[in-house]
């Protein structure tokens, strides 16, 4: 097995239990590259989760929390987020690129180009190519990008400046398949319930480990 900076799985941990996301992190995190928590588990757990999942796991944290407020406001947050220990947060770019700066001051940062629902395609979609641009701008770790649109992903990547990463979601439940966005261009893929909710949260994520490999 790789080292863990080689993989290029995220689980998407969007439970509320504090002892069953701690459970699925540990037994999944050998096939990880890192977790990403969202507003449920925030809310149902509190933010010292992020503290506990990076001490259970070793891995790094993203807090997606898609901050999209006015710059003090997320500075405030983001400051608390970073405090608790996260690695990386999400943040929406359709706000302006003071408020993106707000955050990428405080600390690592990813950027939302588009989204991996069907309603993406009402309002984020259309702006994506702003959106590119904000980010070559502003050079952040790295985008979100829909899995749901290969060739959407294609697109970003390019536009994209070389050196920032793609990361996309809606590989699986969504209906998304890891291999398809991988050879698309993006880095890494985002897994929620295909992991979470599957009986046995190990096995799949060796399997969409697995699918990852040697594409
Ligand atoms: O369960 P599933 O694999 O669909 O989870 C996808 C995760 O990625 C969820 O946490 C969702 O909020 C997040 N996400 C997404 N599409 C985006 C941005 C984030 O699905 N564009």
């Amino acid at each position: 097995m790789s080292g863990s900076e080689d993989r290029r799985l995220i689980l998407a941990l969007d439970v509320y239990e504090r002892e069953r996301a701690l459970e699925i992190a540990e037994c999944t995190a050998d096939y990880l590259w890192a977790v990403k928590v969202n507003w449920p588990l925030i809310i149902g757990s509190g933010l010292e989760i992020i503290t506990e999942l990076k001490q259970v796991t070793g891995l790094p944290i993203i807090a997606d929390l898609k901050l999209a407020d006015i710059p003090n406001t997320n500075r405030l947050i983001a400051s608390k987020v970073f405090e608790a220990g996260a690695d990386y947060i999400i943040a929406h770019g359709f706000v302006g690129s003071d408020s993106v700066d707000a955050v990428m001051g405080l600390g690592k940062t990813i950027i939302v180009v588009e989204m991996s629902h069907p309603g993406a395609k009402e309002f984020i979609q259309p702006a994506t190519d702003k959106l590119i641009e904000l980010a070559n701008e502003l050079e952040p770790f790295g985008v979100i990008a829909p899995a749901t649109r290969p060739e959407r992903v294609s697109y970003i990547r390019s536009k994209l400046k070389p050196g920032i990463k793609i990361l996309t979601p809606g590989v699986g439940a969504q209906g998304g398949r890891a291999g398809d966005v991988l050879k698309a261009g993006a880095d890494y893929i985002i897994v929620g319930r295909s992991i979470y909710a599957s009986e046995n949260p190990r096995k799949s994520a060796r399997m969409l480990y697995a699918e990852t490999l040697g594409v």
